[in-house]
This record gives structure tokens, sequence and C-alpha cells, in this order.
């Protein structure tokens, strides 16, 4: 991630408003997702744009002024809070004589630098070359029109522009095809947990809220926090073990005010990962002074694909930034639970486990059984699960004192043909 500082690109932000004050917090977002390709602001500028211009988007006595703010700040890159059509993106940057990239090509940017699974950098290579395509694709239209189809114009006597289009169109196949294949690989993953009967967990929030952080501290992973958007770009995914049980947590892509479309295609299945939970656990900056604002945004996305029924954990994450915060868990009747915690620290952590158990409905069950010779394999998989309290030997094979997970004893039942631990699971009545 510091390797991108090097590439020391100074850039000059436009954040375009129409009417009214520009919004701070919008400029400062863009502000952050420029800083997270790897740039440094080098300026910012506001344009009002009333009526958008069509070649170069801002008017022209504007246009004067970017030129002489990207001389004065040394920029060497615009980026444009603002979708540009290629014509203007064209037009921008032989004026500025510049790179010129509008929001969703620095958006695009970013996940091609994050993206650490096949399956997310194919993604985004796909993503990339579509917005790339459109693009080819209309100056292409363009340029045949003005051809009229003359006899003697088409033929072997290609332009470099067909070409190009044609070796986009093979690209855009070659991964679209790889791609269906991960999917293919991903779903069988998914109906094998689905199978192993495990409640799932997907991490979700705004981006920086600290979902890796925090997926890194429940999982003992290896930390890959970055303090930049988007450090996670594909879903990770892991089992813990709770009191209660062992769950699996998926990590999601932070969500973000106004994702491009195209993006929330690209990324379906990470955001199919949070779909098919059966807990949220929407992480907060409980820092962030938008933080109301951020949890709407979320919930919005999250509408959006299809998740917004799903039962929801709420964690104010960051309170080691605030002061006087202890760890705690509020459970307002009617609303979603909140814990307060730092992902950080690790304060309140416990009361995470605590408050998932519970909303999970996790339940452990406990009881002695008698296991046959022949059973031997029931005996070594309760003890891989830690679950054997008490065991002795005798000539009829081994009588055992358990204390497992409903969800582990279930999968165990159904292995060992049911008969050891039916009545165990017959009279479990006990909730944690
Ligand atoms: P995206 O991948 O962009 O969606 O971000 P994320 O939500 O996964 O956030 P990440 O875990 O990368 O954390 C973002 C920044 O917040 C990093 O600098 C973390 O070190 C920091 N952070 C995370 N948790 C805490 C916390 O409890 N306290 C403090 N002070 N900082 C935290």
């Amino acid at each position: 991630m510091f390797e991108r500082s090097k590439r020391g690109e100074h850039a000059l932000l436009i954040q375009p408003h129409s009417g009214g004050a520009p919004e701070e917090d919008l400029l400062e977002e863009f502000a952050d997702l420029a800083r997270s390709a790897g740039a440094s602001v080098a300026a910012v500028l506001t344009a009002r744009i009333d009526r958008p211009n069509a070649a170069i988007l801002i008017g022209s006595g504007k246009l004067e002024e970017v030129k002489a703010a990207a001389e004065a700040s040394g920029a060497d890159l615009i980026l444009v809070n603002h979708p540009l059509s290629p014509g203007q993106e064209r037009n921008l940057e032989r004026a500025l004589q510049r790179r010129v990239v509008d929001r969703t090509g620095l958006i695009l940017d970013i996940f091609s630098q994050r993206a650490r699974s096949a399956e997310g950098k194919l993604q985004v290579e796909l993503a990339q070359l579509k917005h790339m395509a459109t693009r080819l694709v209309r100056g292409w239209t363009h340029l045949e029109r003005q051809r009229g189809g003359s006899i003697g114009l088409r033929g072997p006597g290609e332009t470099q522009l067909e070409t190009d289009r044609r070796l986009l169109q093979k690209r855009l196949e070659q991964l679209q095809k790889r791609l269906d294949k991960v999917e293919v690989q991903r779903t069988q993953m998914r109906r094998a947990r689905v199978r192993s009967e495990l409640p799932r967990v997907a991490l979700v929030g705004y981006t920086n809220a600290g979902k890796s952080t925090l997926f890194n501290t429940l999982t003992g992973a290896d930390a890959y926090a970055a303090d930049q958007l988007f450090a996670t770009l594909d879903p990770t995914v892991r089992r813990i073990e709770l009191p209660g049980g062992g769950v699996v947590l998926a990590d999601t892509v932070g969500f973000v005010r106004d994702l491009p479309h195209e993006l929330v295609a690209a990324f379906r299945s990470t955001l199919s990962e949070a779909r098919e939970a059966d807990l949220l656990l929407h992480v907060i900056d409980a820092a962030d002074p938008l933080r109301d604002e951020r949890i709407a945004q979320v919930d919005a996305v999250l509408a959006e694909i299809g998740a917004g029924d799903l039962p929801q954990l709420l964690v104010f994450n960051k309170i080691d930034r605030l002061d006087g915060v202890a760890p705690r868990i509020d459970r307002p009747g009617e609303e979603r639970h909140r814990v307060w915690l730092s992902a950080r620290t690790g304060e309140g952590l416990a009361l995470l486990r605590e408050a998932l158990g519970e909303a999970l409905q996790l339940r452990r069950v406990q009881g002695g059984l008698r296991i046959a010779p022949q059973d031997a394999r029931l005996r070594a998989r309760l003890h891989e699960l830690g679950a054997v309290r008490v065991e002795q030997a005798d000539e009829h094979g081994w009588w055992v004192e358990v204390d497992l997970a409903v969800a582990d004893a279930q999968r165990l039942f159904a292995q060992a043909h049911g008969e050891p631990l039916r009545p165990l699971l017959e009279t479990a009545e006990t909730p944690t």
C-alpha cells in the first residue's frame, strides 16, 4: 500500500456543485478516496455547474482557473467528483495537459489496487474493461457515422480502433468465462457451508468503519487493515468459535455513498455474502461525526441488494477514540442491539461474542453417553472439538460426559447415524 504513495501523484480535486454551498462532507470523502488511491491532494477547487458544459463539464472561465491552480500547485493529475463522458475526459486532458480521472475511474483504480483474491482481480479487470469499452464503442459509432459506410473504407484496412475493440471484446469474453467458473466454485463452497449448518454472519459497514480490523481480531487472522478506504475487496470467510458453537464469519467490501452502478454489479458476489447471511454485524465508526448518516447509507445499500430485512447487530467500534465510553451492550426493546467496543484495543470483544451468541441463539448441550468400540470415530471427533469433560473406558467401550454446541452435536449425530447423541439432544434445553 505504501508503494502507491511513491508514485507521487499530486492531485487537484474538483468538486462540482449546483447552487447552494458545496458540501464539505462530499469533498472530504472525495479527498479520502484520492488518498486511498495513493495520491496526495495538491489543491482543491469547487466548481458551480448550473448547466453542464457538454464539451468540458465546467465553464471555460473555470477551466482557466483549474489550469492556473494546477500549475501553481504542481498537480499532475486532475480528479473530478462527477461522472465525465469520454469526450469530456479527452477534451479536459487536452486543455489541461494532464491526466483527468472521474469518480468512477478513481474508484476503479482503488479497487484494482486492492483486489486480493483471483476472483476480485477478475471482477475489477472486467469492470475496468467495461468502463473502457463504452468509451471505445462510442468513439467507434461516431467514426462509423462519419464514414457513412463508404465503399473502400471497410475491409482489411481496419483502424486501430477496430483492432482495439476486437481485442477488448476477446479479453472481456475470456474474463467472463473465468469468472463464471469461479462463481460456480464459490456457489459450491457456499453450499458446502450450508450443509455444515453453521450460522453465517457477515460484517458490513461504511468504508473505514473497522470491519477488517474486527474480522482479524475475531478470527486471529493476519492483520490487513489500512487507514485507507476499501482495504477489503474480497469476501474473506473464516470459521470462528463462540461459546455456543462455531459460526462462519465473512468480511465484505466497504460500502461507499454513490457506488457507481457498474461496480455494484461487478461486486455482487461480495455483496451476496451479505445477502445470504443469518445475521449482519453492522460495523460503525463511533467516533465519526456523521455516523448516523453512515448507518442510513449502509442500510440503503443493504435494501438495494435485498439484505434489508436481515437481522442486524450494530457494532459501535473505535470507542478508544471517544472520551468516557466503556464497552457495553445496549438492548433496546424493539430496536437493533448495539455493542460498544474497540477492535483495535480488544476491549468489548467478549461482549460482542456474548451478543452474537444471543442473536444467533446458539445453544450448548451437556450430558453423558456411551460409545461402543465400533464408534471410535465419534469419540475421536468429540475429542477434536474439546467436548469431552470426563471419560471412562470399560469392556463395553467408553462412557463420556460431553459439553458441546447443539450445532456440532447435530452434525456428529448425522454422521454417527444418530444413536448415541439422540437422547442427549432430546434432553438439551440449555441456552447460553
Ligand atoms: P474498508 O475495507 O475500506 O471497508 O475498511 P474497513 O471497514 O475494513 O476498515 P479497517 O479495518 O481497514 O480500518 C480502518 C482504519 O480504522 C484503520 O486505520 C484501523 O486501524 C482503524 N481502526 C479500526 N478499528 C479501530 C478501533 O477500534 N480504534 C481505532 N482508534 N482505530 C481503529
